[in-house]
C-alpha cells in the first residue's frame, strides 16, 4: 500500500525505483561513496540530526533497540537490523519512524545495521558526543532476535548484568552506556507510560545535549544546576528509570557513577568503548578496514583506513524490499510486518503484540522530510521512498561531487583515501 503526499503518477514512479533495486554487489569504491553520501550537507539524513535535535536522541536509542537483543556470548544477533522484525514489541515503542526511514535508504552495497550504526555515530557527533570510529560492512539478519533481551526501566540489577556481559561490556562501560547515554534524551509517554505521564520528559536538564563536551564558556553559567549533569541526577535519587536506581544501588556500578559525576575524560573514553561494543557486535568479522569520520567543524565527512587491508566487499548482504501486502492485512506481531503506513497522510501504524491490532501514531520523521517523500508497505514493515525525480537537487550534488568535496581532506592526506584501495 502506498500512501501519496504527492501525486499518484509520482509515487508509482517511486515505487518502481524502490522496488526494482537490484540486488547486486557492487563496487567497493561505489559503496564507500554512498554511506559517505549519506552525510553529505546536502543528504536529508544529515539534515535531520545537524544540528542536534530529538531525531539524535531517537537514532541513539535505535542503535541500543537494535544490538542490545544481540549476544557474545552464543554469537547471536548483534547490530544487524533486526529490530525491522521487531517493532511490535512494546520496548521498541516509537522506534518505527526511524526504521522506516532508514530502510528507505538501504540500497546494494548499504545495509540497514550500517545505516543504523552510523546514525548513532553521527548523532553523537552531531550533539556534541566523542567521535566513534564507524567502520561499514555489517551484514544484515533475515529474523527477529528472541524476546526478552531488550531491557525496560523496571528491569532489575540482575537482569542489568546478564546484559551487559551479553554485550561484552565492563561495569564501568556498563555505566558509561546504560546511564551516562540518556544525557541526550528522555522518555515520552507515548512510548513508555511506566516511565512517565509527559509528552516528553528529559531525563537531565539538557535533552539533546553531550554536556560532557558542553562547550565551557556556556557550562560556566550552568554548572550550579546539577540536573544538568546526568550522573548528579542519578546521585541525588531524581532519575526517572528505575535502572537507574538499582545500579545506584550496587556498589561497583555506583563508584561509576559517582566518579562519571565529576570525570568527564573518563566517562567519555568508556563511552566509547562501550557505545563501539554496541554498534560492532557480532559483525567485527563483516567490517571493513576504512573509517567514516563524521564530520568535525568546518571538516567534510571522509575516510580513512585503519591498516593496509584490501578493501572487500563481497561478504555484504542486501534484499530488496520485499512485494507489497493487502493494505487491510490482519496485525500478527509474529509476522515481518511490524509496521505499516497508514491511510491518513503523516501518520504510519505499527502492529501491537498485546492487543493485535493496528495502533496509528504520528511519525515524527515523515512530518520532518521535505514535500515528496512517499510511504510504502512492504512485508518488513513501512519504509520511505524519496520524490521520484528531484533532478534539480541531484544535478546540483552530482556537479559539485569532486573528490575534495566528498573526502573534505587536504591534498596531502589524500593519498590515505579511499580511491586507493
Ligand atoms: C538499562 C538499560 C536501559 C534502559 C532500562 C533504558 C530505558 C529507556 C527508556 C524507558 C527510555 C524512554 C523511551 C521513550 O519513552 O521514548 C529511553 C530513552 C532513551 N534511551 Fe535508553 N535505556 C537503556 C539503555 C540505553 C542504551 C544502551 C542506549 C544507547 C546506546 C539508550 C539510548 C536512549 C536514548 C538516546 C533515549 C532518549 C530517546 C529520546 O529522547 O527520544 N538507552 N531509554
Amino acid at each position: 500500500m502506498r500512501i501519496a503526499s504527492s501525486s499518484i503518477v509520482l509515487g508509482l514512479t517511486a515505487y518502481a525505483l524502490a522496488s526494482s533495486v537490484p540486488a547486486v554487489k557492487p563496487q567497493s569504491k561505489a559503496d564507500l561513496k554512498k554511506i559517505l553520501n549519506l552525510l553529505n550537507s546536502t543528504n536529508i539524513f544529515r539534515q535531520l540530526i545537524e544540528p542536534c535535535s530529538t531525531f539524535n536522541a531517537a537514532w541513539i536509542r535505535t542503535v541500543f533497540h537494535d544490538c542490545g537483543g544481540g549476544s557474545v556470548l552464543d554469537n547471536t544477533g548483534g547490530l544487524d537490523g533486526s529490530l525491522q522484525f521487531e517493532l511490535s514489541r512494546t520496548e521498541n515503542a516509537g522506534l518505527a519512524p526511524t526504521i522506516g526511514f532508514f530502510q528507505s535508504l538501504v540500497e546494494p552495497g548499504v545495509t540497514l545495521s550500517d545505516i543504523i550504526a552510523l546514525g548513532g555515530v553521527a548523532s553523537v557527533a552531531f550533539c556534541g558526543g566523542p567521535l566513534i570510529d564507524y567502520h561499514p560492512g555489517r551484514v544484515d539478519a533475515t529474523v527477529a532476535n528472541p524476546t526478552g533481551r531488550v531491557p525496560s526501566a523496571t528491569s532489575n540489577l540482575q537482569f542489568l548484568r546478564s546484559l551487559s556481559a551479553r554485550l561484552g561490556l565492563y561495569p564501568s562501560e556498563q555505566v558509561a552506556l546504560f546511564q551516562g547515554v540518556h544525557t541526550f534524551g528522555g522518555a515520552h509517554a507515548a512510548n513508555s507510560p511506566e516511565v512517565t505521564n509527559q509528552t516528553f520528559q528529559s531525563f537531565d536538564g539538557t535533552p539533546t545535549v553531550y554536556e560532557i563536551s558542553y562547550r565551557r564558556k556556556a557550562l560556566t553559567k550552568i554548572t550550579s544546576n546539577p540536573s544538568l549533569n546526568i550522573f548528579k541526577v542519578i546521585k541525588e535519587g531524581k532519575s526517572i528509570l528505575g535502572t537507574d536506581h538499582v545500579s545506584f544501588g550496587d556498589p561497583i556500578l555506583k563508584g561509576y557513577i559517582d566518579t562519571y559525576a565529576h570525570d568527564k575524560d573518563l566517562f567519555s573514553k568508556n563511552f566509547v568503548a562501550a557505545f563501539t561494543k554496541c554498534i560492532n557486535l557480532n559483525q567485527n568479522q563483516h567490517l571493513d578496514s576504512v573509517i567514516l569520520v563524521p564530520p568535525t567543524g568546518t571538516a567534510a565527512p571522509h575516510f580513512k583506513t585503519a591498516d593496509d587491508k584490501v578493501y572487500d566487499v563481497s561478504r555484504r548482504g542486501y534484499e530488496a524490499p520485499g512485494t507489497q501486502p493487502e493494505h487491510d492485512t490482519p496485525c500478527d506481531p509474529s509476522s515481518t510486518q511490524s509496521s505499516r503506513c497508514s491511510l491518513e497522510h503523516g501518520y504510519v501504524e505499527t502492529c501491537s503484540e498485546k492487543t493485535r491490532t493496528w495502533t496509528k501514531y504520528k511519525d515524527t520523521v515523515l512530518e520532518a522530510l521535505p514535500a515528496g517523500w512517499e510511504c510504502h508497505d512492504s512485508h518488513k514493515g513501512h519504509y520511505l521512498v524519496p520524490p521520484a525525480a528531484p533532478a534539480k537537487a541531484y544535478a546540483k550534488y552530482r556537479r559539485s561531487e569532486s573528490e575534495e568535496e566528498v573526502y573534505g581532506e587536504p591534498a596531502a592526506k589524500k593519498k590515505r583515501s579511499v580511491d586507493e584501495f
